[in-house]
């Protein structure tokens, strides 16, 4: 089967609404202005489920900074989401992005570029739809990326908002 990228509902969504220099901008800033409260590093993600894969290639528009293979996770709260299309507090999200090598006709992963994570927290997180909104950088655990309280990463998520502003779906 040969299903192209560019003609799923994602992508579509993500063309709409592309703000790649603010988002550049919030992830190469590490100082964080939010950091009195900082998220938490989603120690044993990689026990969670993996809902699913994506690769973005060259030339995609968001290449920068998404160049690479992603994996997608979910706690036990956010799989129940999933299902569901809300979220409790406390579901939780990570975007693990990881460079990509092309050798023999396979595309092998490379070097943690970047850790994304979505946690829902509605009374902690009320201007950014109740999600909060962090990334590290490559394998850091301290070197923070998001810099803005989540706002850039909101404004496109916001594309999702009738599935409280997440973009993966489940699939069986
Ligand atoms: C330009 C649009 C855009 C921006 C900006 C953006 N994301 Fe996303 N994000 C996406 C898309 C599209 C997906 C789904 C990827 C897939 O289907 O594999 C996604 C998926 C995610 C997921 C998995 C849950 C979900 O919604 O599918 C997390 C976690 C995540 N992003 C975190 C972040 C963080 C943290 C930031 C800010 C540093 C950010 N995102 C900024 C478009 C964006």
């Amino acid at each position: 089967m040969n299903v192209h990228i560019s003609q799923t509902p994602v992508h579509n969504a993500m063309k709409k609404s592309l703000r790649p220099p603010a988002l550049v901008l919030s992830l190469c800033v590490t100082t964080s202005a939010f950091a009195a409260d900082p998220i938490d590093y989603p120690d044993g993600y990689r026990q969670w489920t993996h809902v699913k894969s994506m690769t973005i290639q060259p030339g995609h528009p968001l290449e920068n900074p998404f160049l690479g293979i992603h994996h997608i996770y979910a706690n036990r709260k956010a799989l129940a989401g999933l299902k569901a299309g809300r979220y409790e507090d406390g579901a939780s999200f990570v975007f693990d992005q990881l460079a990509y090598e092309s050798r023999d006709k396979a595309s092998i992963e490379g070097a943690r570029v970047l850790l994304g994570v979505m946690v829902k927290d509605r009374a902690r997180f009320p201007a950014t739809g109740g999600w909060g909104y962090e990334g590290w950088a490559g394998d850091s655990r301290t070197e923070r990326l998001v810099s803005d309280g989540g706002v850039s990463c909101h404004g496109c998520h916001s594309q999702m908002r009738d599935r409280d502003f997440v973009f993966t779906q489940w699939r069986r």
